[in-house]
């Protein structure tokens, strides 16, 4: 497996750190090496909100239920701004999967888009699972209205198709917002990402990988990013599940978190000792995606389908995005979704306004007759991503 090389947490000790406050002070001026305590500086990765990716392991969970017991691993998945929008419900061998829909995004995700390619994640880490241990699934997805909640129904039977290389990797794959590496992503690994694509299934991916093509889909999402930030409604919904307070992350184990942002120990530190307002913290996020994540990108993709008011192929999405991210995580790579033009276009088309994003979006796909559901980046690692946080397994299961 692949690692990148980098300073791991545990090298970034107290020493380092008191370093640092010898050098600028700063941090000390902000509250002290107590105060730095008491505000998860130096724990990172650690606490009831992140004990998930540790203990994921389902013959080490003491759970009498080997389906239920599968749920550990599974809430491991990406998910959209870490809301975990999954309540599930387990009889025997048989689980339901719902949406929870009060963590939805608003209108960051106002027809639900996210939240279903979110459940597909989820339902991935849970077929990987369960092939690991001898298991098949078989799935009913139902494609009701996107507000109806029961989405899909998979029963457990005897069976192969382990993947033990993607299975191995559910703990160790974090999104990874930091600068990647000059060393490109050569074609062979791209095309080796796309053969994911799962049989009978309508989503696949397209690529951005020369420079020009890459220059195009930067700017759009430069674009988009700038106009979520300064659309009022879209720059609360997304700073709402912000955490920077390290007892509320704790608390509630959910959301984005300065440890996920790909900064630097001390900047980290910083913005964990001085609360910062939802238009700075706005204002970081365009200029990290403008100067860091879109410059350092090795190629962008997008994973598209024929509808995308279709909410089988939705979670099917998720279903490949999971797939794919393992696989990156397994073969040293860093990977981030950057779904703004997507959130961008479906605001546009819930305000009714006139098509931007989507047009110019629609033009960078060519003339594949598909719509694009979900946007990222791919590279090799400058630094190991850290984990976010994760609800106990209690909060999900009904
Ligand atoms: C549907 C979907 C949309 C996402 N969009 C973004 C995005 O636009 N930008 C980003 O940095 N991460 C995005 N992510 C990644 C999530 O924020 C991330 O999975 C979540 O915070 C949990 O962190 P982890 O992947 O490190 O476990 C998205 C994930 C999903 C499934």
């Amino acid at each position: 497996m692949g690692k990148p090389e980098h300073k791991t947490e545990q090298q970034m000790s107290r020493r380092t750190f008191m370093k640092a406050l010898t050098g600028g002070g700063i941090l000390l001026a902000a509250g002290g090496l107590w105060g730095a305590v008491g505000k998860g500086v130096f724990s990172t990765g650690k606490g009831p909100a992140y004990k998930g990716w540790a203990n994921w392991r389902p013959e080490e969970t003491g759970d009498d239920s080997l389906l239920k017991s599968f749920i550990y691993p599974s809430i491991l998945a990406s998910n959209a701004h870490n809301t975990q929008p999954w309540l599930v419900k387990v009889e025997e061998n048989e689980l339901n999967l719902y949406a929870d829909l009060s963590r939805n995004i608003g209108t960051m995700d106002p027809f639900y888009r996210e939240m279903y390619i979110s459940l597909g994640c989820f339902l991935e880490n849970l077929h990987i699972t369960a092939a690991a241990h001898g298991y098949i699934l078989d799935e009913s997805l139902y494609n009701g209205a996107f507000n109806e909640v029961h989405v899909g129904n998979v029963t457990m039977k005897p069976g192969k198709g382990a993947h033990p290389e993607l299975y191995e990797a559910i703990p160790l794959r974090h999104t990874n917002r930091g600068a990647y590496t000059d060393k490109k992503v050569n074609l062979e690994t791209l095309n080796k990402l796309s053969a994911l694509k799962i049989a009978n299934h309508d989503p696949e991916v397209i690529w951005w990988h020369e420079k020009a093509d890459k220059e195009n889909i930067g700017k759009l999402i430069d674009m988009a990013t700038e106009t979520i930030v300064n659309d009022p409604d879209q720059a609360r919904d997304s700073h709402r599940w912000y955490r920077q307070n390290w007892d509320e992350l704790q608390i509630h184990r959910d959301g984005t978190t300065l440890d996920a942002t790909g900064n630097s120990f001390l900047i980290r530190a910083f913005g964990k000792m001085i609360p910062v307002s939802e238009q700075t913290a706005n204002q970081y996020w365009y200029r990290a995606t403008k100067d860091i994540q879109i410059p350092t990108a090795s190629a962008f993709g997008s994973i598209t389908i024929q509808d995308a008011s279709d909410r089988r192929q939705l979670i099917e999405t998720g279903r490949l995005w999971q797939r794919m991210h393992l696989w990156g995580t397994a073969n040293g790579l860093a990977m981030q979704p950057m779904n703004q033009p997507n959130e961008r276009i479906d605001r546009e088309r819930q305000l009714g306004l006139a098509e931007a994003v989507a047009s110019d979006y629609r033009k960078l796909l060519g003339h594949t007759g598909k719509e694009s559901v979900f946007t990222f980046r791919i590279g090799y690692p400058e630094a190991e991503a850290l984990p976010s946080p994760r609800r106990d397994i209690a909060d999900v299961l009904l």
